[in-house]
């Protein structure tokens, strides 16, 4: 299982990121493995110029083909998703969302934008071929404490809520796993049939 994950803050101590890395750790915890990406791990010039030819670029893109499911995380900025996620996914190929499940993940300075999800984010995740979009979470300033060391920490209700999410995601992942065997099983049968 291929889990992508996109980071879309720049902030040292992001609370969207902090957020992404709790849901990372729940699905570590259930076996399943997560590659973060951020605009940091791109060169900026070709980041900027979203430069389809560029070897970095290219890696992102094979990455990003063999994903089962995608996670993106944004703070809201502007009533909007930030700019930084959007130059993440304008990396990616038309309809590059096409083969997974996605996730989005937000948080907000206030809990006004929480439709921002459903009438920013959802409509180019959908543009990009994400057919199948799990319902998006929204953190609001309440929904995430911070640590003695500076760092975030979602409170209990989002983290009832991320837990919840992984489980969906979990299963969802496991039953497209068996799909493709029992597809093997039946054509198998049909060429012993055959022969
Ligand atoms: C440029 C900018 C614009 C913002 N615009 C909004 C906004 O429109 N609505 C809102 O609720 N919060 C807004 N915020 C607050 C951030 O969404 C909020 O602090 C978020 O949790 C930051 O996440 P981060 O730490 O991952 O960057 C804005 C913050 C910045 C820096």
């Amino acid at each position: 299982m291929n889990v992508v994950t996109l980071a879309g803050s720049a902030s040292v101590q992001s609370r969207s990121t902090a957020l992404l890395a709790f849901m990372e750790s729940q699905l570590h915890r259930r076996g399943i493995e997560t590659r973060r990406f951020c605009a940091d791990n791109f060169p900026s010039r070709a980041l900027i110029n979203a430069d389809h030819t560029d070897p970095v670029i290219q890696a992102f893109q094979k990455t990003l083909a063999r994903a089962n499911a995608v996670i993106v995380a944004t703070p809201v900025h502007q009533a909007s998703f930030s700019g930084a996620l959007k130059l993440l996914l304008d990396l990616a190929p038309q309809r590059g969302l096409e083969h997974c499940t996605v996730q989005a993940l937000a948080t907000g300075g206030s809990d006004q934008h929480l439709l921002m999800l459903d009438y920013a984010l959802k409509p180019v995740l959908s543009s990009m071929g994400a057919t199948h979009q799990l319902p998006g979470i929204y953190a609001g300033p309440a929904d995430l404490g911070k640590c003695s060391n500076g760092h975030h920490m979602p409170g209990p209700d989002i983290r009832r809520r991320v837990e919840q999410a992984v489980e969906t995601l979990a299963s969802l992942l496991e039953a497209r796993q068996v799909k493709p065997l029992k597809h093997l099983e039946k054509s198998t049968f049909s060429l012993a049939q055959a022969g």
